[in-house]
């Protein structure tokens, strides 16, 4: 180990600088996720199977109508696909994890479920005029990067049909993202990050100027590799998230508060959920 190493490491990131590995799409730690999101008695990775249900009953009230056509971006081990394919959706499933799209696959195909699942980043998402509904569960809109955030709205902007809308969660301004800020650390004899023992250093930093919180996890195995993650979560103003999504067009945008009683991580009250339509086509 080069403590030299560790110095840089332990300075301060400049923000929104990229750490040196991926934490979804990576072969070992996307079947340790995949435990998470299945297990049903706690609400991280996928919330807890009555959570989904709710929300999934409260958009059918206010958006969905018989037949639509719903894209899910990130959608994980499908536990958002597979309850609106049970109720008649036309229903499609993306996510980078081949690991949870290949378990959703297999699930849909044992249940019967029509559902189209494709393994891809939605960075690379190409549709066209071809979605009613387009989701992105779990507050991952916040932990988009500003560059990818641009590129999604774009995506999902001529993704959706015109009067198709896009519903995503995110974290609000009752969020108290700036008190974020400790550093821990763990050694382990092989866990969530790696197969063999690791050192895990952990750390929050806040970025007053962005609002975001960066979570720095720094894991050294025992021949000295070191895998750097980095995930910069924000939250926003409601105003923030109108700006952001009129820029690429949509107009309508309505935010809906508590819809998510009882959830363990976060508080109802810290998450919003944004309905952002695209406009109609006009003219005759
Ligand atoms: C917090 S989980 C939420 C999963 C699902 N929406 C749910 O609530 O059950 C985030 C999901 O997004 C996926 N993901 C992360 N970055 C992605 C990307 N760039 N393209 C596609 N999927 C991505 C992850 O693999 C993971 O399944």
């Amino acid at each position: 180990m080069k403590l030299n190493d560790y110095i840089t490491f332990a300075s301060r990131p400049s923000v929104y600088a990229p750490g040196t590995s991926t934490m979804w799409d990576d072969e070992y730690i996307s079947k340790q996720l995949l435990a998470v999101h299945l297990n049903p008695d706690i609400d991280l990775a996928s919330r807890k199977p009555s959570t989904i249900i709710s929300t999934l009953q409260w958009l059918e009230k206010i958006v969905l109508k018989a037949g639509s056509a719903i894209l899910d971006l990130g959608c994980g081990p499908g536990l958002y696909t597979e309850y609106l394919a049970e109720q008649g959706y036309n229903v499609t499933g993306v996510d980078i994890s081949a690991h949870s799209i290949g378990y959703a696959q297999e699930s849909a195909q044992k249940k019967g479920l029509g559902i189209t699942y494709r393994t891809m980043d939605y960075l690379d998402l190409k549709d066209r005029d071809a979605f009613d509904l387009i989701l992105m569960i779990f507050t991952d809109f916040g932990v988009l990067v500003p560059k990818a955030r641009e590129k999604v709205l774009a995506n999902i902007y001529r993704a959706l049909k015109p009067g198709g809308v896009f519903c995503f969660d995110f974290l609000n301004d009752s969020f108290p993202i700036a008190e974020e800020g400790n550093r821990e650390w763990e050694i382990c004899n092989g866990d969530f990050w790696k197969k063999g023992p690791y050192l895990l250093l952990q750390e929050k930093q806040f970025y007053p100027e962005q609002n975001v919180c960066l979570s720095q996890h720094i894991v050294v195995e025992d021949n000295g590799e070191t895998s750097i993650y980095r995930f910069w979560t924000h939250a926003f103003k409601h105003h923030h998230i109108r700006e952001l999504v009129e820029k690429h067009g949509f107009t309508g945008c309505d935010f809906h508060e508590n819809i998510l009683p009882n959830c363990q991580f976060y508080s109802s009250d810290d998450i919003s959920f944004c309905l952002a339509v695209k406009q109609e086509r006009t003219g005759k």
